[in-house]
């Protein structure tokens, strides 16, 4: 999982590349390299660690002259996260150097081939077995080379190919893996995505799988995996600069979770007219909602809690099964899955590869697809038969926020929809949710309003290696997103419990002093949690609850409370979640961890 970026223009590409590479830094960020071509030589800097290690090493790019070039930063999967492995890998001839996404799967075979016909591998990546087969299959005609290579390999990749003896030209490679093309003006560009070329054009064609492209300063010609030319359309990016920046905060994160009324509100008025729900990319009629006759939903992560918590609502209003499946099993099971079953994909980035895989597994049986994705243009967008966007803007902290927030609310718009064209749901009821649902921005600001004494609760619960986290029904899906965010960007081992299972085992790990988070905003179940909190509490524990508004009795066992506003139980999640979010983003920061970028992880997990 790694981000790739490439230029071909009149300025001196290293710069270009670099300000590319730290826009796409939260891709992988354990080393990083670029290649320039300069007169027919290509020269190459790498080195393990952040970019700001490449540009001290590069001197911000002054040291690599030329027009032309390829960059890489990486999160290792072949190979330790050596200066060696790091990308750009070139040709034992130095005439082509490449940068690479995704994994070659064959990549073990053709080492042995290539090291049997006498070339030298000095890295231990499965990338570097495509320049020496771009060596090997030179035929001085660049784009036969390029697709005998491709044409050899196995895997997924989106790679950036650069030959000495084309000044001027790179070219693009996209199979299973994301990769954008950006149009300039005299000068063009690709990367893993839009963050990378906004700040240089708005333009953008977006290849898909199979298709390559050869781009020079004065345009960039595509072709299918046959080698023949096609046209494609140049689609504008809407996303601002400054939509990716931190815009003031301390850490993207916090930018992220205080953006989240928006996000929500984005998500959901352009599909709020007057009293009718429209799903834009979802225009099932009610007899072809009559056949669904089960939900399976599939993602990893956060984006599987989201699911895990979308089910309540898709089950209660739309009286359809709804299992929910994590994307790394389903795709090696049997599931049982046929045409009358609707897919829900959801992927804040869409080009997570275990959903890819469930999803195309499932896709194979019959079932049809609705993607919930953040990335316009992304691969389960374009795979899925319907796609809702869930307009949530670019996330850039590695921990979600506002993609599961925003994922959540598509999935209530999309059981609160099915639910009234099929009938099921009274008029009464369907008003009442649908002003529920349009309170939901407002109401998790006044969450973000409220809650001002999170920081000092962070500081008291910072020093415990151990938190636990409990609830029931949709409470029990929020804990299970409460202790992803803990312990993903604090470090502090963090496991969620239906509170109704504690006493099946767990409540044996309860000691004096032990931190529970008991999630009890939930009003057809609060009374039933309040018991497990009392269960918890006498065998020591120190409780931090979250209520709604006007619980008075928690207050009688709970160490801490945290209030949110009264919100129907169906769409509670979407508000819950917040003070959740905020208390592992202080935790971190009292703790002083790298809260936009933790340690082993990376934003998009494009390998399995
Ligand atoms: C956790 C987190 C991950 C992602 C998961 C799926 O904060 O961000 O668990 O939710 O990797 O990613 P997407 O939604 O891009 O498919």
């Amino acid at each position: 999982m790694c981000g790739i970026v490439g230029f071909t223009g009149k300025q001196s590409a290293a710069p270009v590349l670099l300000a590319g590479l730290k826009k796409l830094e939260y891709r992988g960020y354990d080393s990083a390299g670029i290649a320039v071509e300069n007169d027919g030589l290509i020269s190459v800097s790498k080195v393990s660690g952040r970019i700001a290690n490449l540009c001290e090493k590069t001197k911000d790019g002054a040291l690599l002259q030329g027009n032309t070039g390829i960059g890489h930063t990486r999160w290792a999967t072949h190979g330790a996260p050596t200066d060696v492995n790091a990308h750009p890998h070139i040709s034992n001839d130095r005439r082509f150097t490449v940068v690479h996404n995704g994994i070659i799967e064959n990549y073990m075979a053709l080492r042995e081939e290539l090291i049997e016909k006498g070339y030298h591998f000095e890295s231990q990546t499965d990338t570097e077995v495509v320049v020496h087969l771009l060596e090997m299959y030179d035929s001085g005609d660049f784009k036969e080379t390029v697709m005998r290579t491709t044409a050899r390999l196995e895997g997924s990749y989106a790679l950036g190919i650069l030959c000495a003896d084309c000044p001027g030209t790179i070219y693009a490679v996209r199979e299973a893996s994301p990769l954008i093309l950006g149009v300039g003006v005299g000068e063009n560009f690709f990367a893993s995505d839009v963050t990378a070329l906004v700040a240089y054009t708005r333009n953008a064609i977006y290849l898909e799988d199979g298709e390559f492209a050869a781009l020079t300063p004065n345009g960039i010609s595509v072709f299918d995996c046959t080698g023949a030319p096609i046209r494609k359309e140049i689609s504008r990016i809407t996303w601002s600069i400054e939509a990716a920046e931190k815009g003031g905060y301390d850490h993207f994160m916090l930018k992220e979770i205080m953006e989240q009324p928006r996000a929500v509100k984005a998500a959901l008025t352009p599909r709020l007219q007057g009293d009718e729900i429209h799903l834009d990319g979802f225009d099932y009629s009610a007899e072809e909602l009559r056949e669904i006759r089960k939900v399976v939903i599939t993602a990893c992560g956060s984006a599987y809690y989201a699911g895990c918590a979308g089910k309540y609502a898709i089950e209660k209003l739309c009286r359809l099964p709804v299992t929910v499946e994590l994307a790394s099993e389903l795709r090696y099971s049997d599931p049982q899955i046929d045409s009358s079953t609707l897919l829900i994909v959801l992927s804040q980035s869409g080009e997570t590869a275990d959903t890819i895989a469930a999803m195309k597994e499932c896709q194979k049986r019959g079932a049809k697809t609705l993607a919930v994705v953040n990335v316009v243009g992304s691969t389960i967008a374009k795979l899925a038969d319907h796609t809702l966007y869930t307009w949530a803007g670019p996330e850039i902290a590695v921990a979600t926020t506002k993609g599961y927030t925003t994922q959540l609310t598509v999935l209530y718009l999309f059981a609160l929809y099915t639910a009234e064209k099929l009938a099921l749901v009274s008029e009464e009821d369907y008003h009442r949710l649908l002003s529920q649902l349009q309170g939901l921005p407002k109401q998790m600001q006044q969450v973000l309003d409220m809650n001002t004494a999170i920081p000092r609760l962070a500081e008291k619960y910072k020093h415990n290696s151990s938190v636990f986290f409990i609830g029931r029904n949709t409470d029990y899906s929020v804990a299970l997103e409460g202790a992803l965010k803990l312990k993903e960007i604090s470090y502090i081992h963090a496991e969620a419990y239906a509170a109704g299972e504690l006493k099946h085992g767990t409540i044996a790990l309860i000691d004096e002093g032990q931190p529970v988070v008991a999630l009890c905003c939930n009003e057809m179940i609060a009374e039933k949690t309040m018991n497990n909190i009392i269960e918890v509490k006498a065998r020591g524990a120190k409780v931090l609850a979250v209520a709604e508004k006007g619980n008075r009795t928690i207050l009688s066992q709970a160490d801490d409370v945290i209030y949110i506003p009264r919100v129907d139980p169906l769409f509670s999640a979407a508000v819950e979640v917040v003070p959740l979010q905020l208390l592992a983003y202080y935790t971190a920061k009292e703790k002083g961890c790298d809260i936009d970028k933790p340690k082993n992880l990376a934003k998009s997990v494009t390998v399995e």
